[in-house]
């Protein structure tokens, strides 16, 4: 499956509406948690396309910034079409992804989050040789 590294998302418009489009799609399925924002096209991404040029999956990453992660890259979000899942898609992507993150010289460690019921990234993370190493817990304030 061909891999293409964009380097930044917004340079190529038909690859950022894919990526915007597809995040709508995944927080209304549950997979990304619905109070989070989406793309803002800063983000470095390696998209996976067919043999045709149609995009099948990506995931977008970027240098975290903040005092609590330097030298950290953050893999933000993971999509693979449900037509093309079990298939190494998701794997290579993730693979390609840390390889470009961990070219650069300044970057220590790369990270990622999944929604606690999410086995399958779990999974995935855990193959390309990621460990769990927190846990978030979350109450939700509701009102009125
Ligand atoms: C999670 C996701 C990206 C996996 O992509 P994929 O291309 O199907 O994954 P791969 O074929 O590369 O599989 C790699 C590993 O992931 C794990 N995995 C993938 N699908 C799995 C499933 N349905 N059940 C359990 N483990 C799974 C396995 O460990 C697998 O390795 P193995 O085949 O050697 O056992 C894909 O299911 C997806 O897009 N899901 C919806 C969006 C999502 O959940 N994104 C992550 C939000 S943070």
């Amino acid at each position: 499956m061909p891999l293409r590294h964009i380097e930044t998302l917004a340079d190529d418009a038909h690859a950022f509406a894919y990526v915007a489009g597809s995040f709508e799609l995944g927080r209304a399925l549950g997979f990304f948690p619905k109070d989070r924002a989406g793309p803002s096209g800063g983000e470095q991404c390696i998209l996976a396309e067919s043999e045709f040029g149609v995009p099948v999956g990506f995931v977008t990453f970027y240098r975290a910034d903040h005092p609590n992660y330097v030298g950290c890259v953050w893999i933000d979000l993971v999509w693979v079409e449900k037509t093309h899942r079990r298939m190494g898609v998701g794997r290579a992507m993730l693979e390609r992804a840390i390889a470009v993150a961990e070219s650069d010289p300044e970057v220590t460690r790369v990270e990622l989050g999944t929604l606690s019921h999410n086995m399958r990234m779990q999974n995935l993370a855990r193959r390309v040789g990621m460990q769990a190493s927190r846990i978030d817990f979350v109450r939700e304030v509701h009102r009125g």
